[in-house]
């Protein structure tokens, strides 16, 4: 059956650097674009592998679930409440409530975030996400909206009271061959966004 979510094992960097893993940020990301192949994903990757490797050293490894708005399919869309959801939706809404670092990722449609990824939050508890680091991640056919982020996004998480970190990441369509993110600018970008609240994320490692 397909419900939407994706989830990955934690990854083993750590392991490979003879580190004994410790804890285990869990990671839910968000996706709010409705392409299989999708170029907010290609970026979304570049964040998990570098969350991989800045965490690796202070022994924590990184369990990712995805999200895909798109295929959580008509139970989804058709929701106007939180109360009664099928469960399947329920359970994908649990796990973006529950992480340790929630991951937004939507590319840039009108201006603003899409539909669907805007669905998906207003069906999250008003108060699941206090308090809750998120990383702010978009793409856009080109550079003129990528202040999406700041206008549109971090608002939202703001409502939700949310610890949204301060460096958030856009890439465009000249980023990517495909859906491979490929400039060293907006790999940086990530590097920079991760780093600047390591500390924050060692600390709310689950303990395993
Ligand atoms: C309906 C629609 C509206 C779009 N609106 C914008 C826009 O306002 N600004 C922009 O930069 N790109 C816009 N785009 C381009 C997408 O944001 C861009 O191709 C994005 O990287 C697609 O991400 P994905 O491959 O993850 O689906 C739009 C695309 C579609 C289909």
């Amino acid at each position: 059956m397909t419900t939407g979510i994706d989830s990955t094992p934690p990854a083993s960097a750590g392991a490979q650097n003879g580190v004994t893993p410790r804890r285990t940020l869990r990671v839910a990301v968000v996706n709010g674009s409705p392409n299989e192949k999708s170029k907010t994903m290609g970026l979304v990757d570049v964040v998990l592998q570098t969350l991989a490797r800045v965490l690796a050293d202070d022994g924590v490894t990184i369990e990712s679930a995805r999200i895909d708005t798109y295929r959580l399919g008509p139970a989804f869309t058709g929701a106007h409440e939180r109360e009664g959801v099928a469960p399947e939706i329920e359970a994908a809404l649990r796990r973006a409530e529950q992480a340790d670092l929630l991951i937004a990722a939507t590319p840039v449609f009108r201006g603003s975030y899409t539909g669907l990824f805007k669905h998906f939050f207003d069906l999250v508890d008003q108060y699941a996400l206090a308090n809750k680091p998120v990383l702010l991640t978009a793409t856009g056919g080109g550079e003129h909206h990528a202040l999406v982020l700041e206008h549109a996004l971090r608002p939202l998480f703001g409502f939700f009271q949310s610890l949204t970190v301060p460096v958030a990441v856009f890439a465009s369509a000249g980023d990517f061959d495909g859906t491979t993110l490929l400039t060293p600018r907006v790999h940086g970008r990530i590097e920079m966004a991760i780093t600047d609240v390591r500390e924050l994320l060692v600390a709310r490692a689950t303990v395993t």
